[in-house]
């Protein structure tokens, strides 16, 4: 029987909806569609709850038509429809599941509530088959997490940031520098122009035991660069802080990841374990190619989704209803909205308190 769903995100300042069918063997991608709230939040300089909220209620509707137009199916051909539930921005959430649970209440369907993590902790294998236990580094806007993926809602956690997330660090940085929004992007283009040995910015924990990351002080250092400028840095100014924060940002993830793969360990049954880069900061190329050869040292393989679902989007929310659904735990009982949702429940070394696969710890 095939799974045609429909996923709908709206967590943080991108209104999603797409529908993923897994038939046969491989899933397929119907319709993929992200409209970008940037020009409404560009004046204030980062994201205003209010305004997303209020941008994604105007635009649901449209774009869960179009995908639903894309894709080429009715809404009565649908298995489910999965909505981000959290993490994430309370008004935003409660669109998706609104929208999800009137949709799924008038075409009789179940609706599943997706983790936006869990989202983009699956959604490599929605382009290819990673077998799991695998690595997963998950660095976004929000979060920054090195985590053993066991299945569908069973994480255990081998470390996490102690003060900002990495592409808070970017678009902080970006910010700094008078470069647009999100920070990720511009600070990549330009870092690719700019010397990364010009500036000496420190490298948080470098060296230091642990998968914990940290970032509040290289985001301070850049201020207090731009600062003892005494002006506006000039474009090559800007370009060199922008490349040595690059360098500095993939010598704390390199260093966090070597340490992660470390307590990792083998595959079972000694088969070739991969490393998995998932989340908005995923997309940055330098980052990517560095850990590909740290992987490949490790003797791990090197995965990650192509750009464009690295970033947010809706096929990540309809795949991770998907592998909800075929692993049993889609329970669809009157989701709520939840602005915190970590997605494990249990910290390196406690142990499983769920056989990976049963009903197991959603976080
Ligand atoms: O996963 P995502 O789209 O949203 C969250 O769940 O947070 O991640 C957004 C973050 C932003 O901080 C953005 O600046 C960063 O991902 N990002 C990048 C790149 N593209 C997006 N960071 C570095 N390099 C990029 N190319
Ligand atoms: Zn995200």
């Amino acid at each position: 029987m095939p799974l045609s769903v429909l996923g709908i995100e709206t967590s943080c300042d991108e209104t999603a909806a797409a529908v993923v069918r897994l038939g046969g063997a491989r899933p397929e991608i119907l319709a993929n569609i992200v409209l970008s709230q940037t020009g409404e939040h560009a004046p204030f300089g980062g994201v205003v709850p209010e305004i997303a909220a209020r941008a994604h209620v105007a635009a649901i509707d449209r774009v869960v038509e179009k995908a639903m137009a894309e894709a080429g199916i009715g809404f009565e051909e649908l298995s489910a429809v999965a909505a981000t539930a959290g993490p994430g921005l309370i008004g935003g959430l409660i669109v998706a599941l609104m929208t999800g649970r009137a949709i799924a209440a008038v075409h009789d369907l179940p609706l599943v509530a997706v983790n936006h993590l869990e989202g983009h902790a699956l959604s490599v294998r929605l382009v290819e088959e990673v077998a799991f236990p695998y690595l997963l580094l998950l660095v976004s806007g929000g979060h920054c997490q090195l985590l053993r993926v066991y299945g569908p809602g069973a994480y255990r956690r081998l470390g996490t940031t102690i003060d900002d997330a990495a592409g808070e660090a970017f678009d902080k940085t970006a910010k700094l520098l008078g470069l647009t929004q999100p920070g990720g992007p511009a600070i990549e283009a330009a870092a690719a122009r700019g010397n990364p040995r010009a500036f000496q910015f420190p490298r948080p924990l470098l060296g230091r035991d642990g998968a914990d990351f940290s970032f509040a002080g290289l985001k301070t250092a850049v201020a207090n660069a731009v600062r003892d400028l005494g002006r506006a840095p000039s474009q090559g100014e800007s370009e060199d802080i922008a490349a040595s924060f690059q360098a500095a940002i993939i010598d704390c993830i390199a260093d966090r990841t070597q340490n992660a793969l470390r307590l990792f360990g083998a595959g079972p049954g000694g088969a070739r374990p991969a490393l998995v880069a998932a989340g908005g900061v995923a997309a940055n190329r330098a980052i990517r190619s560095r850990l590909e050869r740290l992987a490949e040292k490790a003797g791990f393989d090197f995965k990650a989704p192509p750009i464009p679902l690295c970033t947010d989007n809706a096929a990540m929310i309809a795949w991770a209803g998907i592998e909800r659904i075929r692993a049993g735990h889609a329970e669809t009982s009157e989701p709520i909205a939840r602005p915190r949702w970590p997605l494990d429940e249990l910290r390196a070394g406690e142990g499983l308190r769920h056989a990976p696969g049963a009903k197991g710890p959603k976080a």
